[in-house]
C-alpha cells in the first residue's frame, strides 16, 4: 500500500495520465475514461487539474461515463454527482461537453435512460480504463450489498447504511438523502478493459479484506474484479488493516 490517502490520489491521477498519453487519444479514437464521485477521488481529480494545468495531459479527446446518479433531487443541486464532477473536475479541464457522459437522474422513463448509457458506452467499444471507490459495505458505484454480479445499468434502492455514510454531505440529515439512484451494474464494470478502485481510510477495511481476501460474493460487490483480468486496487496504509 501507499503511505497516505494523499499518496493515493497522486499516484492514480499519474496512472491516469501515463494512460491516456501512451493511448494518444484522436477525435476518431477517443480515450474513454469511467468516473466515480464520493470523497476518496477527490485528490485523484486535484492532481489530474495540476497535471493538466502542467501541460502534462490533454483531456481534448478523453470520453467520460460516470458510475452513478441520484434520483429525486434536481441536476443543479450542490450534491448531485453531476454537480460534482462539473465544480471538482470538468470546470478545470478541457474537456469537450459532447464528450462528459452522465446518468439523469431524473429521466421520466428510468429503464429507458439505463438502456440509453449502455448503448452510449457500447457505441464506443469499451470503456479503456474505470476509476471507482468503494463503500464501507462493499459496494461497488451504488451496487449494494446482493446486487447480481452480472447486473447492468438500473435503478437502485440505496441501503440504509449507504444512506447514513453519505448523510455527511446532507447536513447530516439522512432525511434529505435521496432513496434512490441510478447505478451502472456489476456487469457494466466488468466490461471495462482496466479497473481501478481507490481505498483509503480504516472504515473501508472490511471492504478491502473482502474484496481480495474473501470468495466472490454478491453481499460484497466489490469482490466480483477478482473475475475482471486487469483490476488493480490503489491503497492507503490504514485500509490495509484487516489484511
Ligand atoms: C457512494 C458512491 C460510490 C463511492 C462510495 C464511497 O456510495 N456511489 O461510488 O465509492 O460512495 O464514497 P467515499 O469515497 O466518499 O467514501
Amino acid at each position: 500500500p501507499l503511505k497516505t490517502s494523499k499518496e493515493v490520489g497522486l499516484w492514480s491521477a499519474r496512472y491516469i495520465v501515463n494512460a491516456i498519453n501512451k493511448f494518444s487519444p484522436t477525435a476518431d479514437r477517443p480515450f474513454v475514461l469511467g468516473l466515480p464521485t464520493g470523497g476518496t477521488p477527490l485528490n485523484t481529480y486535484n492532481q489530474l487539474i495540476h497535471l493538466y494545468q502542467q501541460g502534462e495531459v490533454s483531456f481534448e479527446h478523453v470520453v467520460t461515463f460516470n458510475m452513478d446518479e441520484y434520483c429525486g433531487i434536481p441536476a443543479d443541486h450542490p450534491e448531485s454527482y453531476r454537480s460534482f464532477m462539473y465544480n471538482n473536475f470538468f470546470n478545470h479541464i478541457n474537456i469537450q461537453e459532447a464528450n462528459i457522459n452522465l446518468l439523469d437522474g431524473n429521466a421520466p422513463d428510468h429503464e429507458v435512460e439505463c438502456r440509453r448509457y449502455e448503448e452510449k458506452i457500447r457505441s464506443y467499444g469499451k470503456i479503456n480504463l474505470f476509476m471507482g471507490g468503494v463503500g464501507n459495505d462493499g459496494h461497488i458505484a451504488f451496487n449494494e450489498p446482493a446486487s447480481s454480479l452480472s447486473s447492468r445499468t438500473r435503478i437502485k434502492t440505496l441501503t440504509e447504511d449507504t444512506r447514513i455514510a453519505n448523510s455527511r454531505f446532507f447536513d447530516n440529515d439522512i432525511n434529505q438523502v435521496p432513496k434512490h439512484a441510478l447505478t451502472i451494474g456489476v456487469g457494466t464494470l466488468l466490461d471495462a478493459a482496466e479497473v481501478m478502485i481507490l481505498i483509503t481510510g480504516h472504515n473501508k477495511a472490511l471492504a478491502l479484506e473482502a474484496a481480495v481476501e474473501g470468495s466472490v460474493n454478491h453481499l460484497w460487490t466489490i469482490s466480483a474484479l477478482q473475475l475482471h483480468p486487469k483490476a488493480l486496487m490503489v491503497c492507503d496504509e490504514p485500509s490495509t488493516a484487516e489484511l
